[in-house]
């Protein structure tokens, strides 16, 4: 049976991506901070900017299945804070919740990768970003799409895709300085994206409207 890994398996994306895998048939493992949240899912706990809570997560993985078909990175964070008022704690926060998470998710899951594994990072239109209040966040998926652009081109012929999405209806916007742009996409359209991306070899950058 097919096997797909999701880090942050709880948020909004990360419940469409999950529900849309199993109804493509694929044996779903997930993990999210709390993974009493994640019921009727094999799931574990892991805060994804602890390398300790990352290994741990990824060797219960290793353990259930041995190794994954699919990795799924869809954790992230956004914030609403001028950069002046920005604290460096609190930059550094964000900045690990969005970039740190996907470089250690990526180090210690390698083990179960096969050389036909595919892996999806869910990115942003990084251009399009550049709001006031969202310098934080801007910045961060920022330094991720240029993360996974080059580990694209490192890891060649591994099925690496960032994924970038527009604005998609789910919690992150409740920490937007700015409501919910209208024509935003609904998670199932990315649930279903996700699965496409995989079922079609679709790796690189690929961008949803
Ligand atoms: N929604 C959009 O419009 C949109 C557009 C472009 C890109 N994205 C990206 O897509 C990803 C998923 O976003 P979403 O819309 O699903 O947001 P969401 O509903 O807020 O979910 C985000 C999830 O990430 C988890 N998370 C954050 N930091 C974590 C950490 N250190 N360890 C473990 N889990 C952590 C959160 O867990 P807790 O609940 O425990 O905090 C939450 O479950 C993010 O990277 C986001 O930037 C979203």
């Amino acid at each position: 049976m097919t096997t797909a890994l999701v880090f942050g398996a709880a948020g909004g994306l990360g419940r469409a991506i999950t529900t849309a895998l199993k109804a493509a048939d694929v044996r779903v493992l997930g993990v999210a901070r709390d993974e009493s949240v994640l019921t009727g899912l094999e799931a574990t706990s892991a805060d994804l900017t602890d390398e300790n809570q990352v290994a741990a997560a990824c060797l219960w993985a290793a353990r259930e299945v041995g190794t994954i078909d699919l990795l799924v990175l869809a954790a992230g964070r956004m914030a609403n804070a001028p950069l002046a008022e920005t604290s460096a704690a609190a930059l550094q926060h964000l900045w690990a919740d969005n970039v740190l998470s996907a470089h250690l998710v990526t180090r210690h899951a390698a083990p179960l990768l096969t050389p036909a594994s595919h892996r999806v990072y869910l990115g942003a239109h990084v251009e399009k970003l550049q709001f006031p209040k969202l310098g934080a966040y801007a910045g961060a998926k920022a330094a991720l799409d240029a993360w996974v652009r080059v580990l694209i081109r490192e890891e060649r012929p591994m099925k690496t895709t960032l994924l970038r999405l527009p604005a998609v209806d789910t919690g992150l916007w409740a920490h937007a300085p700015f409501p919910l742009p209208k024509g935003a996409l609904t998670p199932t359209a990315v649930g279903d994206e996700v699965v496409r991306c995989w079922r079609e070899g679709k790796a690189g950058v690929v961008d949803l409207a």
